[in-house]
């Protein structure tokens, strides 16, 4: 038996980039379906990033999409950058009159989905995208199945792609599931969310000789940190003695809170960008469409940016039957995309070692480092980009 539905955008993926566009697509009239693969649970307790672009921010708040970011998240007006045993900060307001929000992901989701069944949107969960058909007509389909293995056929004027970087829609719009541009890198990160009071006010980025550590936060209670580790590690192989040892060392000069460690994960770092963003009434937006590695807080606040994007050009397709915006859709994203990936490959390459490192290398990183932040251009250039360029028009 196979169930068919209609509707006007079908979205799968019901990470940031999906239900925010539905839920903007809503305030304009226009009525969506958004399906995911996994549940509720699964997606409002998967651990991700936590730094909200000063624009993220906005729309957030100001679409009513999540009017918790400002009450529950924290305005982080800098970062410190640390080298040789040494802390510089950057300061954002001074340099962009901007700021940016730790808020994590998976709350910005719970935001979302509240206001998406608040709204009676349809929103599925435990549907799974087989593929999509018909992407160069004027209906194009979306072939699931839900849990029980019952086949959906979702019968749209538009399908977007928002499934995350393992997307299969994407081979609807390249003609293969891995048709990008990409770039792998040596190494990874271990993650911890541990127990403890904060060791730092701001987040510290610390570049050492042992590799690079990530200091972030949560709560007043609970911390989040991040060191360089090896792509193979296993994280459940080390002891939490070893564990505070191996931050300890890669934030030189700055004494770490120690607490229980409840949470470890190992996080790939990849950079891609799919080759085409759109094919006929298919379109790609967020980690369909390109991955980042996560030195430069990007992947959520890029996701935000294509939809706003992808949403006005739904519109005047939808509503007035107007094509241009549609088809300048994958230029004026790919404009932004290649700019966050230069800044995420930069803060990456700047901030690690590589394994293969001469000392030239590394004395050369430090050279570096050394001119951003003794630069008041330089400083400016990592302040714009981190909290975000304006968006487009
Ligand atoms: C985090 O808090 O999880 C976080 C913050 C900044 C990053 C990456 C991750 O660049």
């Amino acid at each position: 038996m196979t169930n068919t539905l209609r509707t006007r955008v079908a979205i799968v993926g019901a990470g940031p980039a999906g239900l925010l566009l539905s839920h903007l697509l809503a305030a304009s009239g226009i009525e969506s379906v958004v399906i995911d693969s996994r549940t509720r649970d699964e997606i409002e307790s998967t651990i991700r990033a936590g730094i909200l672009e000063h624009g993220t921010v906005r729309v957030l708040d100001e679409s009513g999409a999540s009017d918790r970011v400002l009450t529950s998240g924290h305005r982080h007006d800098g970062i410190e950058l640390r080298f040789e045993g040494e802390g510089h900060r950057i300061d954002f307001p001074s340099l962009t009159g901007r700021s940016v929000w730790l808020y994590p992901q998976h709350e910005v989701l719970k935001d979302l989905i509240a206001a998406r069944l608040a709204g009676g949107q349809d929103l599925r969960f435990g549907v799974t995208a087989e593929r999509i058909e018909d992407a160069e007509t004027a209906r194009p389909r979306v072939v699931a199945s839900d849990a029980d293995g019952t086949s959906l056929e979702i019968e749209a004027d538009f399908v977007v792609g928002a499934d995350g970087s393992r997307s299969i829609a994407r081979a609807a719009v390249t003609g293969s599931s891995t048709g990008g541009y990409f770039r792998e890198y040596p190494f990874a990160w271990f993650g911890i969310l541990c127990e403890a009071p904060p060791s730092s006010e701001e987040l510290i980025y610390s570049n050492s000789p042992n590799g690079f550590a990530l200091i972030s936060q949560r709560s007043a209670t609970v911390q989040r940190m991040y060191f360089q580790c090896d792509p193979g590690a296993d994280p459940h192989a080390p002891s939490e003695a070893e564990l505070w040892d191996a931050l300890q060392s890669r934030v030189p000069g700055t004494t770490l809170k120690e607490g229980r460690i409840f949470q470890r994960d190992v996080l790939r770092f990849r950079s891609f960008v799919a080759h085409e963003l759109r094919r006929g009434r298919v379109a790609l937006i967020g980690d369909a469409a390109h991955t980042v590695p996560p030195t430069g807080a990007k992947g959520m606040n890029l996701a935000i940016a294509d939809v706003l994007l992808l949403e006005k050009a739904l519109r005047a397709l939808l509503e007035d039957g107007d094509e241009r915006a549609i088809d300048a859709f994958p230029e004026k994203a790919l404009r932004r995309i290649w700019k966050a990936q230069h800044f995420s490959w930069w803060m990456t390459s700047m901030l690690h070692v590589a394994p293969d490192a001469s000392d030239f290398d590394r004395r050369r990183q430090v050279g570096e480092l050394r001119s951003v932040v003794e630069s008041e251009a330089g400083r400016t250039y990592l302040a714009e980009a981190y909290t975000g360029w304006p968006f487009e028009d």
